[in-house]
């Protein structure tokens, strides 16, 4: 791994740790993100202070505040018309409204609701300890540019998903399926992915081979 490359991108975020880098200038239609949006308090927690033994707010993977979040370079890799599908918690609903805007989007509508489901199929019901309980996430459709619209090439394509709940935090893969189905083989790029994809490029620090944000964003200016 190039020591050098790591750094240039830890400068910007705390705690990024990017593994195999590869160069990408390339400019995308659809984003798919899942922020690693910490748990009930919007901070950014790096790998070192996640491990730490007498740290209070422990995560299951590192997690980047809102102002952080905000910050990456993200306009440099949408095309011209894109959409954008962010998952979001129920308590950062409100950041993620601003995450879309500062990225160079507009919100549109709820595009997926995935309802968890226990190994028996049945609805599971006791997440969220703010207020009400929840059994459903949602990720927000937005998009940038004139011609967005005209990315949509199916009309029947449903945004609830049922599916059992797996790893912790992993999005079901059907969701990634039915964004194919609405936009069809255009260029696309998952971000905070975990694992990349055939068809999908991908960015994050637990992914094997990562498109490089800062060098995109150099190319784009
Ligand atoms: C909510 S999880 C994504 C889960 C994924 N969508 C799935 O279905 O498995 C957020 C991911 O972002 C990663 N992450 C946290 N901070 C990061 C950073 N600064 N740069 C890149 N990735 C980061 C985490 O390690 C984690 O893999």
């Amino acid at each position: 791994m190039d020591e050098s490359l790591i750094e240039k991108q830890n400068g910007n975020f705390a705690n990024t740790v990017l593994p195999a880098v590869v160069d990408s200038s390339k400019k995308y239609s659809v984003i798919y993100a899942d922020p690693a949006w910490s748990h009930y308090n919007d901070m950014t927690v790096s790998v070192e202070q996640n491990k730490a033994k007498d740290f209070i707010s422990r995560n299951p993977y590192p997690v980047m505040s809102s102002s952080d979040i905000k910050a990456l370079p993200i306009k440099n890799i949408a095309d011209e018309n894109c959409i954008l599908f962010i998952w979001t918690t129920d308590y950062h609903l409100s950041r993620c409204c601003e995450v879309i805007k500062e990225w160079g989007f507009e919100y549109k509508t709820v595009g997926f609701v995935w309802q968890k489901l226990n190994k028996q199929n049945k609805p599971v019901c006791f997440m969220g300890n703010y207020t009400l309980k929840s059994g459903v996430e949602i990720c927000l459709l937005a998009t940038k540019g004139k011609g967005a619209a005209k990315l949509v090439k199916k009309r029947n394509v449903r945004s609830l998903v049922q599916s059992q709940r797996e790893a912790h935090s992993k999005k079901p893969d059907e969701v990634r399926n039915r964004i194919v189905e609405l936009c069809g083989d255009i260029p696309r790029v998952e971000l905070f992915a975990r694992q990349k994809y055939e068809g999908w490029d991908a960015w994050g620090n637990e992914v094997e081979e990562s498109i490089n944000l800062e060098k995109s964003a150099n190319n784009g200016r």
